[in-house]
């Protein structure tokens, strides 16, 4: 049984369809928790209702963007997580926060990856006039929304779109591959981009020494 705790900062929209398919096919994996770093998202209430063990964490109360890390990854870690899966948790992550969970936390952001990265991509994608649009499901490394791909959803860009009708086409594929992604996740078959990203983390780590070969 693989634990995985989810981070979320408001609706929790993803998590949520990430908690159906894990109770509707049964994966071999629980939900160990999920953590807000506000005390007034939404989710919190599904998770609730779900009897999942929920916490809160909030960013208001330390001082630095390192000391919430800390604090937020052993909260984390005493839920003793396989993987993290973040659903719309609007942090950026410092670095060795995210080397710690290297190879085994994912994120969905809503365009097609590596197209605009950070906020407001629906309008960033309207403005650029593109044709296609959707969401990517990828891991989490330290540079900003650029981690490998999972997996991909697009849709068309229609005519007379807006960000509002643009966002909710787009959510709707989200809530198909971030479940899709997360299963894979679960029965092993991201196992060799996970290992390079291990190995990558140990290799970057500042107090890393290479061994001397024979
Ligand atoms: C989603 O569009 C997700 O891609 C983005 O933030 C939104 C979160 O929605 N990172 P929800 O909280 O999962 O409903």
């Amino acid at each position: 049984m693989k634990n995985i705790v989810i981070l979320i900062s408001g609706r929790g929209s993803n998590m949520e369809a990430i908690v159906r398919a894990l109770e509707a096919e049964r994966w071999p994996a629980r939900i160990a928790a999920i953590i807000s770093n506000r005390a007034d998202a939404a989710g919190l209430q599904f998770a609730a209702a779900h009897a999942i063990l929920t916490a809160v964490v909030s960013n208001q109360d330390y001082p630095s963007r390192a000391e919430f890390d800390a604090a937020l990854q052993s909260a984390i870690d005493g839920f003793a997580p396989d993987l993290v899966v973040l659903a719309g948790f609007m942090r950026i992550l410092t670095a060795p926060f995210v080397a710690h969970y290297a190879g085994r936390i994912l994120n969905i952001h809503p365009s097609l990856l590596p197209n605009f990265p950070g906020l407001a991509t629906h309008r960033q994608a309207l403005a650029a006039g593109v044709a296609e649009h959707g969401a990517t499901v990828h891991f989490v490394t330290d540079e900003l929304d650029h981690g490998p791909a999972v997996l991909q959803a697009k849709i068309p860009v229609l005519p007379g779109d807006t960000e509002q009708s643009l966002a909710a086409r787009v959510l709707v594929q989200e809530h198909l591959i971030y479940p899709r992604a997360v299963r894979m996740f679960i029965e092993g078959s991201l196992a060799s981009q996970q290992k390079q990203l291990r190995t990558h983390a140990e290799e970057c780590r500042p107090d890393h020494t290479k061994k001397d070969v024979a």
